[in-house]
């Protein structure tokens, strides 16, 4: 599966089965071209096929990443995947934690935000902020005018209060943003300092049961 929230059983397709990239793959790292194995992706299903596999054979390396997204906006990792990434000592690198930005709160400005701002530039060109960062679907924008609202009234910057969520995850390992200015770059590094409070998480938690993972 690759972003679905179904199962589709028709839409699968062959792909290199996984013996044979395991093989591969432990010879990238006996030769010392590659230290360590992560999934992308992935889900509990192909996680486990990984852990697995990778148990049967000696020089098959052990999965101990997975980059899979995780923010205020897209919580899926929470269920199976969590199971399994802590069974299996498997860490998360949170990709989009800031959902393509949209979780900075720049797209709610009245003149729609910067013009070379992601959404905006690539504007119908851009498959996953089309498809899963779309603020133009409803769900998605009141999801996050309530998380900019706690931002708010907590005097904390929004992108501040992404970051923090996504970093204080037992699992996450890192989270993998993105910044194409210099300025952003300093914003996203000095959240990595905030910690939220028990009350932010609560009112968090309260969103997310009202509007659980508009973005999956
Ligand atoms: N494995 C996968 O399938 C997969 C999928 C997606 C991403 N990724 C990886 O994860 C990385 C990060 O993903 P992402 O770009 O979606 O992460 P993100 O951190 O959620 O979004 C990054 C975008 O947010 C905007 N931004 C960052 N800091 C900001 C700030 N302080 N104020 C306002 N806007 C700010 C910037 O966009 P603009 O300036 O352009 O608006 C930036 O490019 C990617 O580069 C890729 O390596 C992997």
């Amino acid at each position: 599966m690759f972003g679905e929230t179904e199962y589709d059983p028709t839409g699968q397709f062959c792909s290199i089965c996984i013996e044979e990239q395991l093989d591969a793959l432990g010879r990238a790292v006996d030769a010392g071209k590659v230290r360590y194995i992560g999934l992308s992706n992935e889900t509990p299903y192909g996680i486990m096929k990984f852990v697995q596999s990778a148990e049967k054979v000696s020089h098959y390396p052990r999965i101990i990443s997975i980059q899979n997204s995780y923010n205020l906006l897209c919580r899926t990792f929470n269920s199976g995947m969590a199971e399994c990434c802590h069974h299996e000592r498997i860490s998360l690198l949170a990709y989009s934690p800031l959902a393509m930005g949209i979780l900075s709160g720049k797209y709610f400005s009245h003149d729609g935000s910067p013009a070379d701002a992601r959404l905006n530039l690539f504007k119908g060109r851009y498959l996953e902020g089309e498809s899963r960062y779309n603020l133009s679907k409803k769900i998605i924008k009141d999801a996050t005018l309530e998380y900019l609202g706690i931002a708010r009234k907590y005097g904390l910057h929004p992108v501040s209060l992404a970051i923090a969520f996504v970093l204080r995850h037992p699992l996450v390992a890192s989270a993998v943003f993105g910044a194409t200015k210099s300025w952003q770059l300093k914003e996203v590094l000095n959240s990595c300092k905030v910690e939220l409070t028990s009350e932010m998480i609560a009112e968090i938690n309260e969103v997310h049961a009202r509007f659980p993972n508009p973005c999956p």
